[in-house]
């Protein structure tokens, strides 16, 4: 909080309400219900005070509520999604035509990079069209006229083609969501674009349940408060209750038969025999395995797509969803897990997620990769 005169200073002192109303300023906001939550290190333009937020996240409400993020070299882009444990957005673009932004992408100057890059080289056509429309799948937005079309391709092969018959408009190094996208699904380009970013490093103690902030106003040292000490989640509690209630009451039990063994001195065996006190501390000794399962806010953030009429996905060959067997209809929505890019049924990996931590197919553990592995290179 930057307090700028002494007046105000005497004001704030004797008006403990108005204290409490500027520290809640750096409380988390949105730019409307279901829109992305927006808290440090983003801070909303107007509604968040300067200290709430780090330098580069700054966030403005549009007129019709969406959330744009400003970035310096390349205008607004729409927050889709933010996964403040694994440091990482999606945006698009908010007029509805990434394409058109990707061509004069720059990402270099600002505090985001991309996680997963894939070439793509556009090109500007104007002969022999119905031939190349019928072949190649034209960028909607860029083609608004009938004298050209606009294609943008990751195939070395495509490229090859086209190079001779068009005009090369860009190359362009997309921050895509996984490294796994297909030729025909990305040629769209109109998906959301994945960042990340470094610094400032909260997701430790995002993941953690805490809130990070600044430490004071003058320094950009970092502060990580509110962290529970206990686990908050449903399935923890009960991973906890059974972990300690399933072996509290066999030990209930041993106690009880060896009260019962020793008023039957002299008698034999009772239902609770000799070998049953070991049996009692052999599964004292074992405990149920726990309940490790990924937290809500990740689960949510995982990219989701609606299947279109034509029934591709992101990973070639995937035509039923594992979890639930049935096939994938068009309209429905799956989602991906991003270190592995393995689609399922939104609601079917939805259920899984919080009981598993890792992808039914391929054992890959999302909670161990929170960092990207691929570098952007400006
Ligand atoms: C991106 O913007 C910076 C700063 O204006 C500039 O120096 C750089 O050349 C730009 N990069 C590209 C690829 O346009
Ligand atoms: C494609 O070329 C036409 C002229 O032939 C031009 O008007 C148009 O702006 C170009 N589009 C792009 C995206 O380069």
């Amino acid at each position: 909080m930057k307090i700028p005169n002494p007046i105000l200073t005497l004001f704030i002192l004797f008006n403990p309400p108005l204290v409490l109303a500027i520290i809640e300023t750096c409380l988390e906001s949105v730019c409307q219900d279901g829109e992305p939550q927006i808290r440090f290190p983003f801070l909303i333009k107007g509604k968040h005070a300067e200290p709430c937020g780090y330098p580069g996240f700054m966030v403005s409400c549009t007129q019709n509520s969406q959330t744009l993020l400003n970035l310096p070299n390349w205008g607004p882009l729409k927050i889709r999604t933010i996964n403040y444990a694994a440091q990482q957005l999606w945006v698009n673009d908010p007029n509805n035509c990434l394409p058109k932004r990707l061509i004069s992408l720059n990402l270099s100057t600002s505090p985001f990079r991309a996680v997963y890059l894939q070439q793509f080289t556009f090109f500007n056509c104007s002969a022999n069209l119905e031939n190349l429309v019928h072949r190649y799948r034209p960028i909607g937005c860029l083609s608004d006229s009938p004298k050209y079309v606009v294609f943008a391709t990751p195939s070395t092969t495509v490229v090859g083609h086209l190079s001779s018959l068009c005009h090369l408009v860009a190359r362009v190094k997309v921050p895509v969501q996984s490294p796994f996208y297909d030729q025909v699904t990305s040629s769209e380009l109109g998906e959301d674009l994945r960042l990340s970013w470094d610094s400032p490093a909260c997701g430790r103690c995002e993941s953690r349940g805490g809130r990070c902030g600044f430490k004071s106003d003058d320094t950009f040292e970092l502060d990580c408060s509110g962290v529970p000490s206990k686990g908050r989640s449903r399935i923890s509690r009960y991973a906890i209750a059974i972990c300690i209630g399933v072996p509290a009451m066999l030990c209930f039990f041993g106690v009880l038969s060896c009260i019962c063994r020793w008023l039957k001195v002299g008698n034999h065996d009772g239902p609770w025999g000799h070998e049953s006190v070991a049996d009692f501390e052999a599964l004292v000794g074992s405990r149920p395995t726990t309940v490790s399962g990924l937290d809500r806010p990740t689960i949510e953030s995982y990219p989701k797509i609606v299947i279109g009429e034509n029934r591709r996905l992101p990973k070639k060959g995937e035509k039923r969803c594992s979890i639930c067997l049935s096939e994938y209809m068009p309209k429905e929505t799956v989602k991906s897990i991003p270190e592995c890019g393995h689609c399922f049924h939104a609601q079917c990996i939805d259920e899984w997620l919080p009981l598993n931590a890792s992808c039914p197919i391929c054992r890959t553990s999302p909670r161990k990769f929170p960092q990207p592995r691929a570098r952007s290179s400006p």
